[in-house]
């Protein structure tokens, strides 16, 4: 590691999936024919190009989607051991895949092993039929429940499921069993979040003219904090706003963002950031593609954080860290006057420079975080 600065992450965007759910507005594409091998290609020589300047061995290696999980193993496989030959892993670093329920079954599950994934992240939603239709997914509710068996028998070192709620139809009540459901087995990690509805998807078009109408924010908010007491009680750590935790499997890929390591963002439409500077890949596959084959980095944009930024930027990711907020040190002067105001309201609590949200904080995020934009 290079002195001074902190070892970083990998993420690898892969954007092919089956169909685009109706909430969706991640980078996603979803041909007819996914070229598994191609983008493979493409993205080890970006890996080739930008590894240069990054301080390895990462702790952490992600594959994000889209739906990795329909990934040919092989390919997987390949990056992997190119992410150790040029940039390095550490020996004990957290290797994740976000997998698909339909995409779950003991064989694959053994294959991600052997291949070197040791976390899974599994894309759930919902357990209850009505509920997935409502979300426009195209697992049913045996799959879901036998993906998630499937996954804790499998031998991972560690995996979490994602589950939305603020579902179309979905009650505080119906919520409770969803809850109940997942609490049935032994996960050791959550990510819970409230359904947004993203600007151009499908979604954001149905509620524009009142073809689906969603739980009120009065709802969302009751399930939220039902989530909260329900899974503290449980035994999980509430350690950032949408996730929940057993001891030792907080999700360190995601901490590391959180933390402001650097990262190197491969594939589609990824990001990354290294000294104070942040960069996006161009969002279409097939340009993707072509430009890395080329030889050439395929950055879309990118963009030099000024210190004002950056400290701006900490202070909004910190105050979602549910496990001792974030030390500005010397950027607090910048924020007293708002930061002050916040506390006297008691939505933030304050300890020298380090500023943590309180529960009543915590009620009111949205609007806690519009109070200190500048
Ligand atoms: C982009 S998905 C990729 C993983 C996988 N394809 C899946 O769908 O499960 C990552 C997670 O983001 C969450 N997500 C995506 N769009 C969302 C939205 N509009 N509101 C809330 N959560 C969303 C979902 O819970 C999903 O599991
Ligand atoms: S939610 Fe997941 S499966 Fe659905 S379109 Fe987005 S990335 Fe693909």
């Amino acid at each position: 590691v290079s002195q001074g600065s902190p070892a970083g992450g990998v993420y690898v965007h892969y954007p092919y999936c089956r169909h685009r759910c109706s909430y969706c507005n991640f980078v996603v594409a979803t041909p007819k024919r996914i070229r598994h091998e191609a983008y493979r290609d493409a993205v080890l020589k970006e890996l080739e190009l930008r590894s240069v300047g990054f301080h390895g061995p990462a702790r952490t290696l992600y594959f994000g989607g889209g739906t990795p999980s329909l990934w040919d193993i092989a390919c997987l496989e390949e990056v992997i051991s190119h992410v150790h030959a040029t940039i390095g892993l550490r020996e004990d670093a957290e290797i994740t895949l976000e997998a698909n329920p339909e995409d779950v079954d003991e064989v694959r599950c053994q294959s991600w092993l052997s291949a070197g994934i040791n976390r899974l992240s599994l894309g759930v939603q919902s357990t209850r039929d009505s509920f997935l239709a409502a979300a426009d997914r195209r697992h049913d509710e045996g799959k879901a429940i036998r993906a998630i068996e499937t996954v804790c028998r499998a031998g991972f070192r560690s995996f979490s499921v994602d589950v939305m709620f603020g579902l179309e139809g979905q009650g505080a009540a119906d919520w409770s069993t969803e809850l109940d459901r997942i609490l049935d087995f032994d996960i050791p990690h959550l990510s819970i979040y409230g359904l947004t509805v993203e600007p151009r998807t499908v979604l954001a078009r149905q509620v524009e003219r009142g073809r689906v109408l969603l739980p009120n924010d009065g709802v969302q908010h009751e399930m939220f904090t039902t989530t909260r007491h329900r899974l503290q009680k449980a035994g999980y750590d509430h350690y950032e706003v949408s996730s929940y935790a057993r001891p030792g499997h907080r999700a360190q890929h995601n901490t590391g963002y959180w933390e402001w390591r650097p990262y190197l963002g491969l594939g589609a439409g990824a990001h990354g950031f290294m000294d104070s500077c942040r960069w996006q890949n161009v969002t279409r596959v097939s340009r993707y593609i072509t430009t890395c084959l080329e030889g050439k980095l395929p950055t879309q944009s990118e963009e030099n954080l000024s210190s004002e930024t950056l400290a701006f930027e900490r202070l909004m990711v910190g105050l979602r860290r549910l496990d001792g907020g974030v030390d500005l040190g010397s950027d607090f002067k910048l924020f007293e006057t708002q930061l002050m105001a916040q506390e006297e309201r008691g939505w933030i609590e304050r300890h020298g420079t380090r500023v943590q949200v309180t529960d009543e904080g915590l009620r009111w995020m949205n609007a806690l975080l519009l109070a200190l934009m500048p």
